[in-house]
This record gives structure tokens, C-alpha cells and sequence, in this order.
């Protein structure tokens, strides 16, 4: 057998095909994690076993979650420049660093045309969606280089992928965070960082209740996508455990629509 072919049975395990995806003895820090995708990933990484760092601006319900999953609670409002800073720091301090970065937390904001929306709304939709990510791997990306490794996930979306008549800040946040993860890739790549987004389609949570429950949106909605169903936060959740783990080892500046097909049809 040659050299190439020794290494790369290494890389990947067939005896234990499922052990690339375990997070054993890494830490990782989600924003947004009480609800919806965010609380689907809290559960999968924990149970892939990491040890987690929760961030969100609900302080009891974190408080609560990271009670039941065993994590640490740093309740957070990722808006808030200062309040980021504090919750790098103390990720740093009280976990001893982080493996695995998660940006989820997210607002839709005001549905309105670009030029009429709200501009302290306009104001906090950037801060949440686009400089919480930024200014947060700002802090974690050069201390996950020094320890020579690190994954970076950041919840985009379809919504900044393709043109929006009343969600267009939203959707410029959105496709701001698939650039973020490229110029992050390509930065921090040579010191063993990864990042990638992720773009998903409707999927159910709050957030998708208002198309879900109205039947005549849901119709046309759906009908635009082949697999005739919103997602589930669960199928969003095994995305981001690809990238976050070692099965997502050489993936990095990607970002993977996870819409049941919505993009790549015509509709038809
Ligand atoms: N659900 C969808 O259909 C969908 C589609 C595409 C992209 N996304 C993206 O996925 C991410 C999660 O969406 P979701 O549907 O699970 O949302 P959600 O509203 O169900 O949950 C958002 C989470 O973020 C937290 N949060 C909100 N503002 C915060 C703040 N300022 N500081 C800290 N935490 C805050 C909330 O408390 C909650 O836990 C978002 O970034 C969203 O843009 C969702």
C-alpha cells in the first residue's frame, strides 16, 4: 500500500465510521440557543459530547438549558458591543477557550421595503445579524489559531442568496455572513481555523410560524420547494455538526442551503 493511501484510511476510520462526528473534549459556544435551530444544535452538539457555552439574551431560559445539558450559561445580548467583549472573555476564562463557534442568533426584523424601514430597527438588525458575528470571531478566531484549531459555523440564509421585495436588510445581513465566512477561511485557514454558513430555507420555528399557519402561504411557499415541507431545526443541527466536527475537515469558506430544494427550482 503506498504513503497516500496509509494516510488517508487514517483520516477516516471505517471501522468507526460515526467517530468523525463526535465532539469529544471540545468546546463549543452557540448564540441563540434556547429556541428553534439554536436549541436544535444545543442538543446534538451535547450529545456528540461537547461541553457547551451558551449565549443568549433570554437569561432564565439559558440559565435553564445550560442547568439540563450541563453547559455554562453566559446570558448575553449579542447586539450589544460591549456585552460580546464580556462574553468572549469569560468563554476564555470559564471554559478555557473554544473549539467551536456557533453565530445563530438572529432577527428577522420589520418586513418593509429597504428604504421606509425603522432606522434604529435598521440599526439593530446589523448589530444582531452581521456585527455580532464579526465582532465576535473577531475575539474567538486569533485564540483558536493559537491553539492551531477551530471551527467557525454562521447561520445565513437562502433570504441573502437571492433578491427580497420587503426583508432586504435582513437579506444583505444574510449574504454579509457568507462573505464573512470566506474572508475568515482564508484568513485563519493557514492556522488550522475553518469557517462555513449555513443557508436555510423555511424551516419550522417560531420565526416560520407566520407563513406555516396561514394555509394559503404555506401552499404557495411550500410550492416552491420540491420537497414540499419546511425543514426541521434537527436537519439544520446535523449541518452544523458536519462543519463543526472532523467530518467537515477539509470544508471551509462553503456556505450549504439547506432548503428541501428551494433554490435550485424553478417553481414549477
Ligand atoms: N427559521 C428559519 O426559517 C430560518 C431560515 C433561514 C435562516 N435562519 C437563521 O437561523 C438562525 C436561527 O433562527 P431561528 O428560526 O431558530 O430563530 P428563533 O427566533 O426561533 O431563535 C432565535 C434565538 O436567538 C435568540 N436571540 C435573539 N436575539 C438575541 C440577542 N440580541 N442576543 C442573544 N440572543 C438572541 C433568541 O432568544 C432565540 O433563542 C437565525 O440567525 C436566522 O436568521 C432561520
Amino acid at each position: 500500500m503506498s504513503a497516500w493511501r496509509s494516510w488517508s484510511r487514517r483520516c477516516l476510520p471505517t471501522s468507526d465510521p460515526l467517530a468523525a462526528f463526535r465532539l469529544d473534549g471540545r468546546t463549543a459556544l452557540i448564540t441563540g440557543p434556547v429556541r428553534g435551530i439554536g436549541l436544535a444544535i444545543a442538543h446534538l452538539f451535547a450529545g456528540a459530547g461537547a461541553r457547551l457555552v451558551l449565549a443568549d439574551i433570554d437569561v432564565a431560559a439559558c440559565d435553564a438549558l445550560a442547568e439540563e445539558l450541563g453547559g455554562i450559561s453566559i446570558p448575553t445580548d449579542v447586539g450589544d458591543a460591549a456585552a460580546i467583549a464580556r462574553l468572549a472573555e469569560q468563554a476564555e476564562t470559564q471554559a478555557g477557550g473554544v473549539d467551536i463557534l456557533v453565530c445563530n442568533a438572529g432577527i428577522a426584523g420589520q418586513a418593509s421595503p429597504l428604504h421606509t424601514m425603522d432606522e434604529a430597527e435598521r440599526e439593530r438588525l446589523y448589530a444582531i445579524n452581521l456585527l455580532h458575528p464579526l465582532r465576535l470571531t473577531g475575539h474567538i478566531a486569533p485564540a483558536m489559531a493559537a491553539r492551531g484549531r477551530g471551527s467557525i459555523v454562521l447561520l445565513s440564509s437562502i433570504a441573502g442568496l437571492r433578491g427580497n421585495a420587503m426583508l432586504g436588510h435582513y437579506g444583505m445581513t444574510k449574504a454579509a455572513l457568507a462573505q464573512l465566512a470566506r474572508n475568515l477561511a482564508v484568513e485563519w485557514g493557514p492556522s488550522g481555523v475553518r469557517a462555513n454558513a449555513i443557508a436555510p430555507g423555511l424551516i419550522e420555528t417560531d420565526w416560520a410560524g407566520a407563513i406555516l399557519s396561514s394555509p394559503e402561504r404555506a401552499a404557495r411557499r411550500l410550492g416552491m420547494t420540491p420537497l414540499r415541507r419546511a425543514g426541521s431545526p434537527d436537519e439544520v443541527a446535523a449541518t452544523a455538526l458536519y462543519l463543526a466536527s472532523d467530518a467537515g475537515g477539509f470544508t471551509t469558506g462553503q456556505t450549504i442551503v439547506v432548503d428541501g430544494g428551494t433554490l435550485i427550482s424553478d417553481g414549477s
